[in-house]
């Protein structure tokens, strides 16, 4: 089958890509669409180091084809929306609704899929428990979560990353509430879904803020109030968003992945503001903050995957757009046959895109 593998050095269509039989706990989905996070971007530049050869892609939505003998939550032709978390769903961490901090969900590495033949074949991992671009893959049950049959695909493979970890993030983590001021900075695919959990969490004024002047238009389709565009590296931020709200806000979100963006953010909390840190710099990177400007009772936050919980969360997506209420049409500016990979990355690097999706079907 094809899929987009990445070498370690380039990342391309191979045609050769296997999948293994099911195991136990185990369901075969085929793809349908498959949304372009910059995390997949972020292994091709070693900004996430994760080794080669390995299936991309980790935003997916598609139909159960096969499942092991044990498995119940999911039937041949189910529509779902995959999670990246992998978690056990029987640990403590699970059963007390965290599966983020589920052991099994991070750091376990798979390698279901294959590729050559005979004394060539050689394993080939698949990305933050998934690899969805591709058009068949192997996950655990429990990260296969059932939507309804007539829910658009490419819409509903954003949930699996975008939107759970964006919207997830003013939910579950900063729980942002009536009328306290929000921050957004970096307007992709996940800023774009912080604004519009904000929206939908009532937060005001809801302030974005991109480099790209391009931004301003999705940001404002999806519920801020204001938009920032920094024109160069001299921009002087904190005195942009004071202009607007002088002691600072309530909430900041980083969505880009700069150790500098997180400094500056620490600057622009109100007294008991917090800062939800989601954008991933280079492993290993260090940021710093004036250690006497947080005393007020700030905050600053880790989110991993908007510290969601699939089986829950996922279906409270899908009943929120279904009720006009979340946007996910308007996340979805492109999409692609595989064989544009390179063209979908290089309109993300334009920013041309909230996001693009590679569509399988
Ligand atoms: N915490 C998590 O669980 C999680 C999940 C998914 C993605 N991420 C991370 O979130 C980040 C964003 O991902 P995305 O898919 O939205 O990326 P994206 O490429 O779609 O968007 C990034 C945006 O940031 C803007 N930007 C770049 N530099 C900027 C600057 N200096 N100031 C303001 N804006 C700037 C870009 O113009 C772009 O609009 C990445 O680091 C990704 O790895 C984290
Ligand atoms: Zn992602
Ligand atoms: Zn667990």
């Amino acid at each position: 089958m094809k899929a987009i593998v990445w070498d370690g050095e380039q990342a391309k269509v191979e045609t050769d890509v296997e999948v293994r039989d099911l195991r136990a706990g185990e369901v075969r989905v085929k793809i349908e669409a498959a949304g372009l996070c910059h995390s997949d971007v972020s292994v091709l530049n070693g900004t996430i180091m994760f080794p080669p050869p390995v299936v991309l892609g980790h935003e997916g939505a598609g139909v159960v084809t096969q499942v092991a003998g044990d498995v119940t939550n999911v039937e041949v032709g189910d529509h779902v929306v995959l999670s990246t978390l992998g978690n056990c769903g029987q640990c403590a961490q699970c059963d007390r609704g965290k599966p983020t901090f589920c052991r099994q969900s991070l750091g376990k590495l798979s390698r279901p899929f294959t590729r050559g033949a005979g004394e060539d074949t050689k394993k080939v991992f698949q990305f933050a428990n998934l690899g969805v671009f591709c058009e068949e893959t192997v996950v655990k049950a429990t990260q296969a979560v059932k939507v309804p049959d007539d829910l658009p695909l490419t819409a509903a493979s954003l949930i699996g990353c975008g939107v759970l970890t964006g919207v997830g993030a003013v939910f579950n983590r900063a729980k942002v509430t009536h009328g306290e001021s929000v921050v957004v900075i970096g307007v992709g695919g996940i800023g774009l879904n912080v604004i519009q959990g904000a929206a939908l969490s009532d937060g005001l004024p809801i302030i974005a803020v991109d480099t790209n002047p391009t931004k301003e238009s999705f940001a404002r389709e999806f519920g801020a109030t204001h938009f920032i565009c920094p024109d160069g590296p001299d921009f002087d931020l904190v005195a942009a968003v004071e202009e607007i709200r002088p002691n600072g806000v309530d909430h900041v979100f980083e969505c880009v992945g700069s150790t500098a963006l997180i400094r500056t953010s620490t600057d622009l909390l109100d007294w008991g503001g917090n800062l939800v840190m989601l954008g991933v710099p280079k492993m290993g990177s260090e940021a710093s903050f004036v250690v006497s400007t947080m005393y007020n009772d700030k905050t600053i936050m880790g989110c991993r995957y908007g510290s969601a919980r699939p089986q829950y969360d996922i279906p409270l997506m899908v009943e929120l757009y279904q009720a006009g209420r979340l946007k996910l049409d308007e996340l979805v500016s492109a999409t692609y046959p595989l064989e544009d990979f390179q063209l979908a990355l290089d309109e993300l690097h334009e920013g041309k895109l909230a996001r693009g999706v590679l569509t399988l079907g």
